[in-house]
């Protein structure tokens, strides 16, 4: 009989959970967010549920403005930076995939290619690159700029500084340092490639100091949900994180992002697609959408809709909580999240009251709720209709909602055939089945004697 489908797992954490009021339920601990031990714990926790990769999410700024409704969900406001953290956790964990969201529009190529590089050392072969844009103007406001520029122009600076940053990581070939005491030779010049690169955003001359990682290069993840970012994903990206609420708008993603690749020379098994999920795990259905209502309630009416707000890029909260939102209040564009603002924007016209949609907006993410067979069932269901090749949940309130999902659906998982029993390979590339890139020094070098030959 031949193999089922595998699919890749990826653990979205945020400290508490990602509910607006995670931070709130009984079982959260304060300053869990700037505690190491605990992301210890929560990366063992993912890798004994075999997880392909443990994912840290970012945006570098704290809100500085309605802090007293920020107070009451604290999304960001207090977080360890993520190649930090998972410097850290990359020590206490052996298997697991480690990524990090880091953004385009703050940082330098040479800084990033340096920083995951050496995650990828330390981890001996786990690094994962989140390649955002950003998308909230507190960031914008702490490198120089007063708000983020267009979308387009940012996807515009992202594929340049990928393609500086993958060069970098290609600057020195494979076995470049040798160190060779007898020859008292430690590393072998002809094997560096220098950088040249002048380009719109960037200039670098130059070669990376540090020797090229166990993986090649890191895996690179996107979540491009716009026109631009999908092609931005299709060209480049590895994972890519969809953001379809339901299985209709997943399976029209994945044909779509798979369908754009070969425009960029690649084949559609070159790129893992992992939707967005959240999961809610009850002894009954009725249990599970119960617990859910019962945390949905813990949302301060303020931050429902400053959350609305925020994603939607206007200001909601003069609006009635019980009346439907006047479809005048959809911006014209948008220049953030685009799937969160077409999310809120079709609930407003489907007429629904700013209250309603407040309590129903999961941020691009389908809900799974239900029993440990029903999980499973739309887990498998979304890989075998061809709407994904897996899945990255974010889990919503931890530990429990992870704990609940590794000692019950990764077995169930593991009985259908449809996941790992144990990790077969070591770096996150082999979890993935993603292969290891060859230098592009040494593939033009190979390609230049094959046509002299
Ligand atoms: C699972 C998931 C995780 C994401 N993590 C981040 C993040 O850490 N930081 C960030 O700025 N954006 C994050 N995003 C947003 C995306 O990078 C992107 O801005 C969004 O999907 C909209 O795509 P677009 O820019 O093509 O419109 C995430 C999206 C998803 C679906």
């Amino acid at each position: 009989m031949s193999k089922k489908k595998q699919m890749a797992i990826g653990a979205l954490v945020h400290a508490n959970g990602s509910h607006a009021a995670s931070w709130l339920m009984d079982e959260a601990r304060p300053h869990a967010s700037t505690d190491i031990d605990y992301y210890r714990e929560m990366a063992q926790l993912a890798e004994r549920g075999k997880f392909d990769f443990f994912f840290i999410a970012d945006t570098p700024a704290a809100r500085t403005e309605n802090l007293k409704v920020w107070s009451r969900s604290p999304l960001f406001m207090n977080v360890l930076e993520p190649i930090t953290l998972l410097c850290a956790v990359a020590g206490a964990t052996t298997r697991i995939g480690l990524g990090a969201t880091a953004s385009t529009s703050f940082y330098e190529p040479y800084n990033i290619a340096r920083l995951f590089s050496s995650l990828d050392h330390i981890s001996h072969g786990r690094a994962a690159w989140n390649v955002v844009t950003s998308a909230n103007d507190y960031a914008a406001r702490n490198f120089g700029l007063d708000r983020l520029p267009p979308h387009a122009d940012r996807y515009t600076k992202a594929k340049e500084f990928l393609e500086v940053v993958e060069a970098l990581w290609d600057s020195w070939e494979d076995g470049a340092f040798v160190y060779d005491k007898a020859t008292c030779q430690s590393f072998l010049p002809e094997k560096q490639h220098l950088v040249d690169h002048k380009g719109k955003y960037f200039t670098v001359h130059g070669a990376l100091n540090i020797e090229r990682s166990p993986q090649g290069r890191p895996v690179i993840i996107q979540a491009g949900a716009s026109d631009t970012g999908r092609d931005f994903a299709a060209e480049h990206a590895e994972v890519v994180f969809g953001s379809s609420g339901n299985l209709d708008g997943a399976k029209g993603f994945y044909a779509d992002l798979k369908g754009r690749m070969a425009k960029f020379g690649r084949r559609p098994e070159d790129l893992k697609i992992c939707s967005g999920i959240s999961v809610v795990i009850g002894e009954s259905e009725q249990e599970a959408r119960d617990k859910l209502e019962s945390w949905q309630d813990l949302i301060h009416p303020d931050v429902g809709v400053m959350r609305l707000g925020q994603d939607l890029e206007t200001d909601l909260s003069d609006l009635p909580l019980d009346e439907p939102v006047p479809e005048h209040c959809i911006p014209k564009t948008s220049n953030h999240h685009q799937a969160y603002f077409n999310e809120i924007a079709g609930m407003i016209r489907q007429g629904l009251t700013l209250r309603d949609i407040a309590k129903r907006y999961n941020r691009s993410k389908a809900n799974f709720c239900g029993t440990v067979q029903q999980i499973a069932d739309d887990m498998e269901h979304w890989l075998e209709v061809g709407a994904c090749d897996g899945f990255m949940i974010s889990f919503v309130a931890l530990p429990s909602t992870m704990t609940d999902f590794v000692e019950k659906v990764v077995p169930e998982l593991q009985r259908r055939g449809l996941f790992r029993h144990d990790y077969e390979g070591r770096t996150l590339r082999e979890h993935l089945g993603l292969a290891r890139p060859e230098n592009r020094n040494v593939a033009a070098a190979a390609q230049g004697l094959a046509k002299r030959a």
